[in-house]
């Protein structure tokens, strides 16, 4: 096994729109190494829909951005980071429009949608319903003829290296199983969420929150990780893949019908079809439990056709191969696991609680989501996070380059189980513990399933797959152990033996290594 240490300025791992951004923002200021453990344009961002929200609307403001994110946030957004978020995004998205990301536009002005519990339409999206694709690929051909950024891709960070008590570095495996070290004098974490914990997912492959498990393992703070937000939306089809149908089409008119073609959602929510995406994903999961049915439809009857072509070219042209033409008929669709609010604990310039280790995008724990996302906030979450990291290691005094560094452990993989059985029986575990719909009982019984698990001990040059099945593992535990934890409904967290909101829970749930099982400090 060979190992080289190569060292530079900055470290980032992951290649959606958060390491992307991140690691143009840092070629200002230094050399950079960007990891990804596949292809450069294989990255959550790449299948988000929707777009950007941002109040560039002169009828908009970031104070109605702000009421609007706190709102969704049911009690635990953290107030300052909102702040920074709504004020900072109208800039960073024409940094967007600057480097060359085609947004739609309606005449001269950028054209604008709305998603669910937006007051205002404020949501920018580019090639119609493709924002992520178009963003991903004007990115990674900034970044690829950039000389600063060094691009290793299909490298997979097994362990943060660190020295006395500081980041320094990573250690990688590649398909190959050559092992290899990377020092650098911070490191960003950009690996994005964990919907592949599920059975049913919006997530692509390689969503596996390799990311949070590697801050935990070197002793960083993680946090939220009860709240795994659900998207209403996915295509139910038999045969197809449970692909995003973004809630821009019930924002442009599209209603939910359950399967006898009665509308549902006035019965729940004062709006409707665009109440907030936790109403919505548990009245679905309500109208499939009452109907017996696998999904609901999505009506698109009130679009018009040349509309819903033109919005929507890309959900339009995925159907279509599985014989479903969605100008003239219904989309079959159900919730699926979309994106993980929690994750590594940041303070306002993405600092961890580990020195030298930063967090950007999915992956971070911010506070600006709090207990729901607002739709379309990840993205700008991103872009606005990605250039204060860049802003403070500008002005902090370089650190001479480190000379030591010891590995932090290595989570172990279930004996028993051949890696693919393993991943099958977290996601089942997962799925029906902590779903839409979680009760003390059978959170209790997983979390006993789980912590019965005889493991071994990893060692270096495993195949990344052995990774990503650790990772899951530690993650599978965090997340269940917190919705055991919450003994309350909040946002996305719904228990059925705890159906209120209780005030005294308007507190996060935080994690450490060395703390696991002692959480609930108060933010
Ligand atoms: C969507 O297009 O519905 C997804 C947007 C998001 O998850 O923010």
């Amino acid at each position: 096994m060979r190992k080289e240490e190569y060292a530079r300025d900055f470290l980032v791992i992951g290649s959606g729109l958060a390491g992307l951004y991140t690691a143009l923002k840092l070629s200002a200021i230094g050399e950079v190494i960007l990891l990804t453990k596949a292809g450069l344009e294989e990255s959550n961002t790449f299948f988000a829909q929707g777009g950007i929200a941002a109040a560039i609307d002169p009828a908009d403001s970031p104070t109605l951005h702000l009421r609007d994110t706190i709102v969704a946030g049911a009690g635990l957004c953290r107030i300052e980071a909102v702040e920074v978020l709504v004020n900072e995004g109208p800039a960073r998205v024409r940094e967007l429009i600057e480097l060359g990301v085609p947004f739609d536009r309606s005449g001269h002005e950028v054209a604008l949608t709305r998603e669910a519990a937006h007051s205002r339409r404020r949501i920018l999206h580019a090639l119609g319903d493709a924002t992520g694709r178009a963003i991903s690929q004007v990115l990674a051909a900034r970044v690829r003829e950039n000389p600063r950024v060094e691009i290793r891709e299909y490298t997979m960070v097994t362990r943060l290296l660190l020295t006395r008590g500081r980041c320094v570095g990573a250690r990688t495996v590649n398909g190959a199983g050559e092992v290899r070290d990377f020092l650098a004098r911070a490191v960003v974490l950009c690996t994005g969420g964990c919907g592949q914990l599920y059975e049913v997912t919006t997530n692509p492959g390689v969503a596996t929150g390799d990311g949070i498990v590697l801050a935990y393992q070197a002793g960083a703070q993680v946090a939220d990780m009860e709240f795994m937000q659900f998207h209403p939306t996915a295509l139910w089809l038999a045969g197809a893949p449970h692909f995003l149908i973004s809630e821009t089409v019930r924002g442009e008119g599209g209603v939910l019908r359950n399967v006898h073609g009665e509308r549902f959602m006035p019965a729940y929510h004062e709006l409707a079809d665009l109440a907030p995406r936790d109403v919505v994903a548990r009245a679905i999961a309500d109208q499939l439990a009452k109907t017996g049915a696998g999904h609901v439809w999505l009506d698109l009857a009130a679009i018009p056709p040349e509309v819903i072509k033109a919005r929507f070219p890309n959900i339009y042209e995925t159907c279509l191969p599985y014989g479903l033409d969605i100008t003239r008929e219904p989309i079959p669709v159900a919730p699926a696991a979309h994106y993980m609010m929690g994750g590594v604990v940041t303070d306002l310039w993405g600092r961890s609680s580990l020195p030298g280790l930063f967090a950007c995008g999915e992956v971070a724990c911010t506070g600006v989501h709090g207990a729901n996302r607002l739709a379309s906030n990840s993205l700008l979450e991103d872009l606005v996070f990605a250039h204060r990291i860049a802003r403070h290691l500008a002005e902090e005094a370089p650190l001479p380059p480190p000379d030591f560094s010891t590995p932090a452990p290595l989570p172990g993989v279930p004996a028993e189980l051949k890696t693919e059985e393993a991943i099958a029986f977290l996601r089942r575990t997962l799925s029906e513990a902590a779903g839409i719909t979680r009760n003390g009982p059978t959170l209790a019984r997983a979390l006993t399933h789980l912590r019965a698990l005889p493991l071994v001990e990893l060692e270096d040059g495993e195949p990344p797959r052995r990774y990503e099945l650790a990772n899951m593992l530690v993650l599978a535990r965090l997340i269940v152990e917190a919705a055991y934890l919450r003994t309350e409904s909040r946002g996305c967290h719904f228990r059925a033996d705890f159906p209120q909101t209780d005030p005294a829970w308007a507190r996060r749930i935080y994690f450490s290594r060395e703390e696991t099982g002692k959480g609930g400090a108060v933010d």
